[in-house]
């Protein structure tokens, strides 16, 4: 029978067997952000809209047709998160974090929402981790930032890797060079996909991402804003490329990179897996010093990255298998459960993993449930009130006190 009920199109349930692997993912990430002094920072799943239009960019795809807009009650617009650093920059102005030592390091993880065409690797609700350091212009936070995520994929293992690193170069730097970006797509406008004309004036980095035919061919011999730096800008970034080295963090300079968000200064990057199909980036990010300014806050430099965990996860494509249990509890007789309850209450206050019969099963029916959980050891409090412990590995069977179980089970 066809459900009447389907979780929305581009959207997806975690199943209880996928969870694990998911769980293992956040704790190694958690575990790397605080190696490094990364510290957690939870911020709503819903902001003002005007939030995303000024951090984002109004001429970004997010913006224009990507958002989750909606009006509450009291007639403000809202919409749910399409990305996390400019609600993560929002607090830091809001918190008044310039005033704490320099730079604040953050790191979050959760769901965000963007509307787009769903496809594998592309969802309209999906999950990022991410870490940002606020109130540093020094290629060792580049560098810093760039290492948490290079340190994720290696110690998860994911297959086929490679990181790409550009500069677009600090914003007033960069206005000569668009300028001059601008005239060669201009020159060859008929050449170009409609949203690519559409953009020459006000998000001309784009054309470099486009997959249409006419406008890859505009773009071989477009200018590249690396060879335009100023000297600051070309000394910024030869020092991450150092210190990435000094890092052993391997990297391929790509001087067509460009992103999807507006407010990226200098440094960015893109980590891409030959596993996934078109949807091959699995995270980036990059210096944006003149975001906090934008929304308020005093200047203050920054850097950082989101990863999308399901990429990661679709990369990964490994099961992770669940744990067998330490203790089943099976008992003869319903005026037995009192106190199979309160021992596995006991137990599971020591850490262990223990289960009963929920189910109102036989005998029989309890140790093959208890069978199918791979509990390493069955105790059953049999008619007239004796236990047995049972050891799954080699059916060793003692009768047991059940105060004694602990110390064998551990043991
Ligand atoms: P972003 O490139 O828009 O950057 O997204 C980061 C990552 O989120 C992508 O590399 C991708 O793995 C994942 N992702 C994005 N959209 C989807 C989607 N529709 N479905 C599944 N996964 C997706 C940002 O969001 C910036 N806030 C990153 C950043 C942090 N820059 C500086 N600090």
């Amino acid at each position: 029978m066809e459900p009447k009920f389907k979780a929305p199109r581009g959207t997806f349930d975690v199943l209880p067997e996928q969870a694990a692997q998911r769980e293992r993912l956040l704790r190694a990430a958690h575990e790397i952000f605080g190696r490094s002094g990364y510290r957690g920072i939870v911020t709503p799943s819903f902001e003002e809209t005007a939030l995303f239009e000024r951090g984002v960019g109004k001429s970004t795809d997010i913006v224009r047709k990507e958002m989750f807009t909606f009006e509450d009650k009291g007639g403000r617009s809202l919409t749910l998160r399409p990305e996390g650093t400019a609600p993560i920059c929002r607090a830091y102005v809001e918190h008044g974090m310039h005033t704490l030592p320099q730079p604040v390091k953050l790191a979050y993880s959760g769901p965000f929402f963007r509307h787009e065409r769903p496809q594998a690797g592309r969802y309209r609700q999906f999950n990022q981790i991410g870490a940002e350091a606020i109130g540093s212009d020094s290629p060792l936070a580049d560098v810093e930032v760039i290492t948490l995520l290079s340190d994720l994929v290696e110690e998860l293992g994911v297959p086929g890797v490679e990181l790409k690193i550009g500069s677009l170069g600090s914003l007033e730097a960069r206005t000569v060079y668009l300028d001059e970006l601008k005239s060669h797509l201009r020159s060859r406008s008929e050449e170009l996909s409609e949203d690519v004309r559409e953009r020459i004036e006000i998000n001309p980095l784009r054309a470099f991402d486009s997959d249409h035919p006419g406008t890859q061919a505009v773009m071989t011999d477009a200018p590249h804003l690396l060879d335009h730096l100023d000297a600051a800008d070309t000394e910024h970034f030869a020092e991450v490329r150092e210190l990435l080295t000094a890092a052993s963090v391997e990297y391929v300079i790509d001087p067509t990179l460009v992103r999807g968000l507006d407010y990226y200064t200098r440094t960015i990057f893109s980590f891409v897996c030959d596993q996934l199909g078109a949807q091959s980036e699995i995270g980036g990010g990059g210096r944006y010093d003149g975001l906090i300014s934008q929304l308020g806050g005093p200047h203050t430099p920054a850097v950082g990255w989101a990863a999308g965990v399901e990429r990661l996860l679709l990369a990964l494509d490994e099961e992770v298998e669940v744990p067998p249990g330490d203790l089943f509890i099976a008992v003869a007789d319903p005026s037995q459960q009192a106190k199979a309850v309160a021992l596995a209450s006991e137990l599971r206050h020591h850490g262990l993993v223990v289960e009963l019969d929920l189910a109102g099963r036989s005998m029989k029916g309890q140790l093959k449930h208890a069978d199918r959980l791979r509990s390493a050891f069955t105790l059953v409090f049999e008619e007239g009130g004796a236990a047995r412990l049972r050891r799954r590995e080699d059916g060793e069977e003692n009768e047991v006190q059940p105060s004694d179980v602990l110390e064998m089970i551990r043991r």
